[in-house]
């Protein structure tokens, strides 16, 4: 090994084939992945059918509580999978789903729907805390982006199956939408996270945790569920090299200056993530294009399900661009795609702004989705899964959890902002004004990532924060 010189069984595990269990391991692992997309997309169909009188907070926290939650979530997620191991908060978050779902299904007031959508998202957020750091302790280093991005591809899918959901509950009961269709929206939320719950509870613990925190044994056992054969003492040899790693860095710190500018780094990737305007066509599409497609004699019902549809249409761009960040990932590295994404968004998003500011009817449809669409593709491409990706493989084990979850919850945090500032904004500016100002954000990201992301593909997790540490004290890295 290069710089991480933990060896032995880590490096066997690092140079595995990923066969299909490994593929199944990573889709159990972002099973949250997708209720993180279908809970924070599902809200946006069912809202206009909840039948209480909802306060403009109790409106403004139904759309954005989850995101708020998810922030909370994952911070707490931190400290405590550092402590008792990704698999078991992994469970633990598969129930919060579950339970969340089904009580804002069964809802009886405002107070139960504002609750259970707090639990949503916290378990969103502890879920994105530790998906893909899970993900990164078992996968081989040639295949971790592509795993990783396991977990975005759920989150696109997530968010496309609400809009499905919405459209068919919509077109199937047109008169119950009010009663029992905004129900079925939330509450379908509890299938897949049963399924978690029950699937989750036979996945094998990290091993790279396991080890870190003694426990050989069943190191042994969930490398054998990995497909590796190891004796204790082989496991005990590369546990020892590891702590002693990991003690040497505790001397002075967990928080070295390398840990400390991989998690700049990563807090820096996910803010400009959200400020650039990923979640707008999401969130606000079916109401924005509900009100572009709203004819004269169109019901609550009708139109709701026209901006639903268009908003599908993107949510489908989302999944499919998303296979093109799976592909290239490990073969063109997190930088070239990042950068190039950026520029892309950059571009397409002043095509929509274009549209928005100098057409009408139809011609402005059109190039607006086009615009949307192209920005959407090249964020799948380039920077959704990039973060969630780096967020889990740039950490040191002892604090991977604790790192990987200040991450996601400043993710969440700027997500938030967005959701609040984006009306105002709109107000203020205009629609193309705010799109443009998302163009420069862009801009400004690929000055970012230029500087300061280093490659990391082909290296192991434990490489990665050597490549961080060099960077901090100013040597040259290979970024
Ligand atoms: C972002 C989400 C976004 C999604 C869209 C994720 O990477 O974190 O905020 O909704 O991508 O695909």
């Amino acid at each position: 090994m290069k710089n991480g010189k933990s060896g032995g069984v880590l490096d066997r595990l690092d140079n595995q084939g990923a066969t299909s269990f490994y593929w199944y391991l990573s889709l159990l692992a972002t099973i949250g992945g997708f209720l993180f997309g279908y809970d924070t997309a599902d809200i946006g169909s069912a809202l206009p059918f909840i039948p209480y009188k909802l306060s403009s907070f109790a409106e403004g926290y139904l759309v954005a509580g989850a995101s708020i939650g998810a922030a909370v979530g994952a911070i707490a997620a931190g400290p405590l999978t550092d402590r008792f191991g990704r698999k078991s908060l992994l469970i633990i978050d598969a129930a919060i789903f579950a339970v969340g779902a089904i009580l804002s299904a069964f809802a009886v007031n405002v107070e139960m729907l504002l609750a259970a959508r707090t639990l949503i998202g916290l378990a969103i957020g502890a879920d994105s805390a530790i998906a893909t750091a899970y993900i990164c302790e078992f996968a081989p280093r040639d295949r971790r982006g592509s795993l990783s991005i396991i977990q975005q591809w759920m989150i696109t899918v997530g968010i496309l199956v609400s809009f499905l959901v919405a459209i068919i509950v919509l077109r199937a009961a047109p008169g119950a939408a009010g009663t029992v269709g905004w129900r079925l929206m939330l509450g379908l939320g509890a299938v897949p996270a049963l399924i978690g719950l029950a699937l989750r509870a036979r996945m094998p613990e990290s091993p790279r945790w396991l080890m870190l925190n003694g426990r050989y044994g069943d190191t042994r056992k969930a490398l054998g569920i990995l497909g590796m054969e190891v004796t204790d003492e082989e496991v005990k040899a590369t546990a020892e090299q590891l702590k002693e790693e990991e003690r040497r860095r505790e001397n002075v710190s967990n928080w070295t200056p390398g840990v400390r500018r991989a998690l700049i780094v990563v807090c820096v990737f996910f803010i400009f993530q959200q400020i650039t305007g990923i979640n707008i066509p999401f969130y606000y599409g079916p109401k924005l294009m509900a009100g572009l497609l709203q004819g004269p004699h169109s019901d609550a019902v009708n139109s709701a399900v026209a901006g639903v549809q268009v908003t599908a249409i993107l949510g489908a761009v989302n999944v499919v661009a998303t296979f093109f960040a799976f592909r290239y990932i490990d073969k063109l590295g997190r930088r070239p795609l990042a950068l190039a994404a950026y520029a892309g968004m950059a571009v397409f998003i002043l095509l929509a702004a274009a549209g928005v500011a100098f057409l009408a009817g139809v011609p402005q449809i059109v190039v607006v989705m086009i615009g949307f669409a192209l920005f959407i593709t090249c964020f799948a491409i380039g920077v959704g899964g990039t973060g969630w990706l780096i967020q889990g493989e740039v950490f040191p084990t002892a604090v991977r959890g604790r790192a990987a979850a200040i991450g996601a919850s400043v993710d969440w945090v700027a997500n938030f902002a967005l959701i609040q500032v984006f009306p105002a904004s709109q107000q203020a500016i205009g629609l193309a004004g705010v799109m443009v100002c998302f163009a420069g954000l862009s801009v400004l990201a690929i000055v970012f990532i230029a500087r300061f992301l280093p490659e990391t593909k082909g290296l192991s997790v434990e490489e990665v924060i050597g490549l961080f540490e060099r960077q901090a004290a100013g040597k040259p890295g290979t970024g």
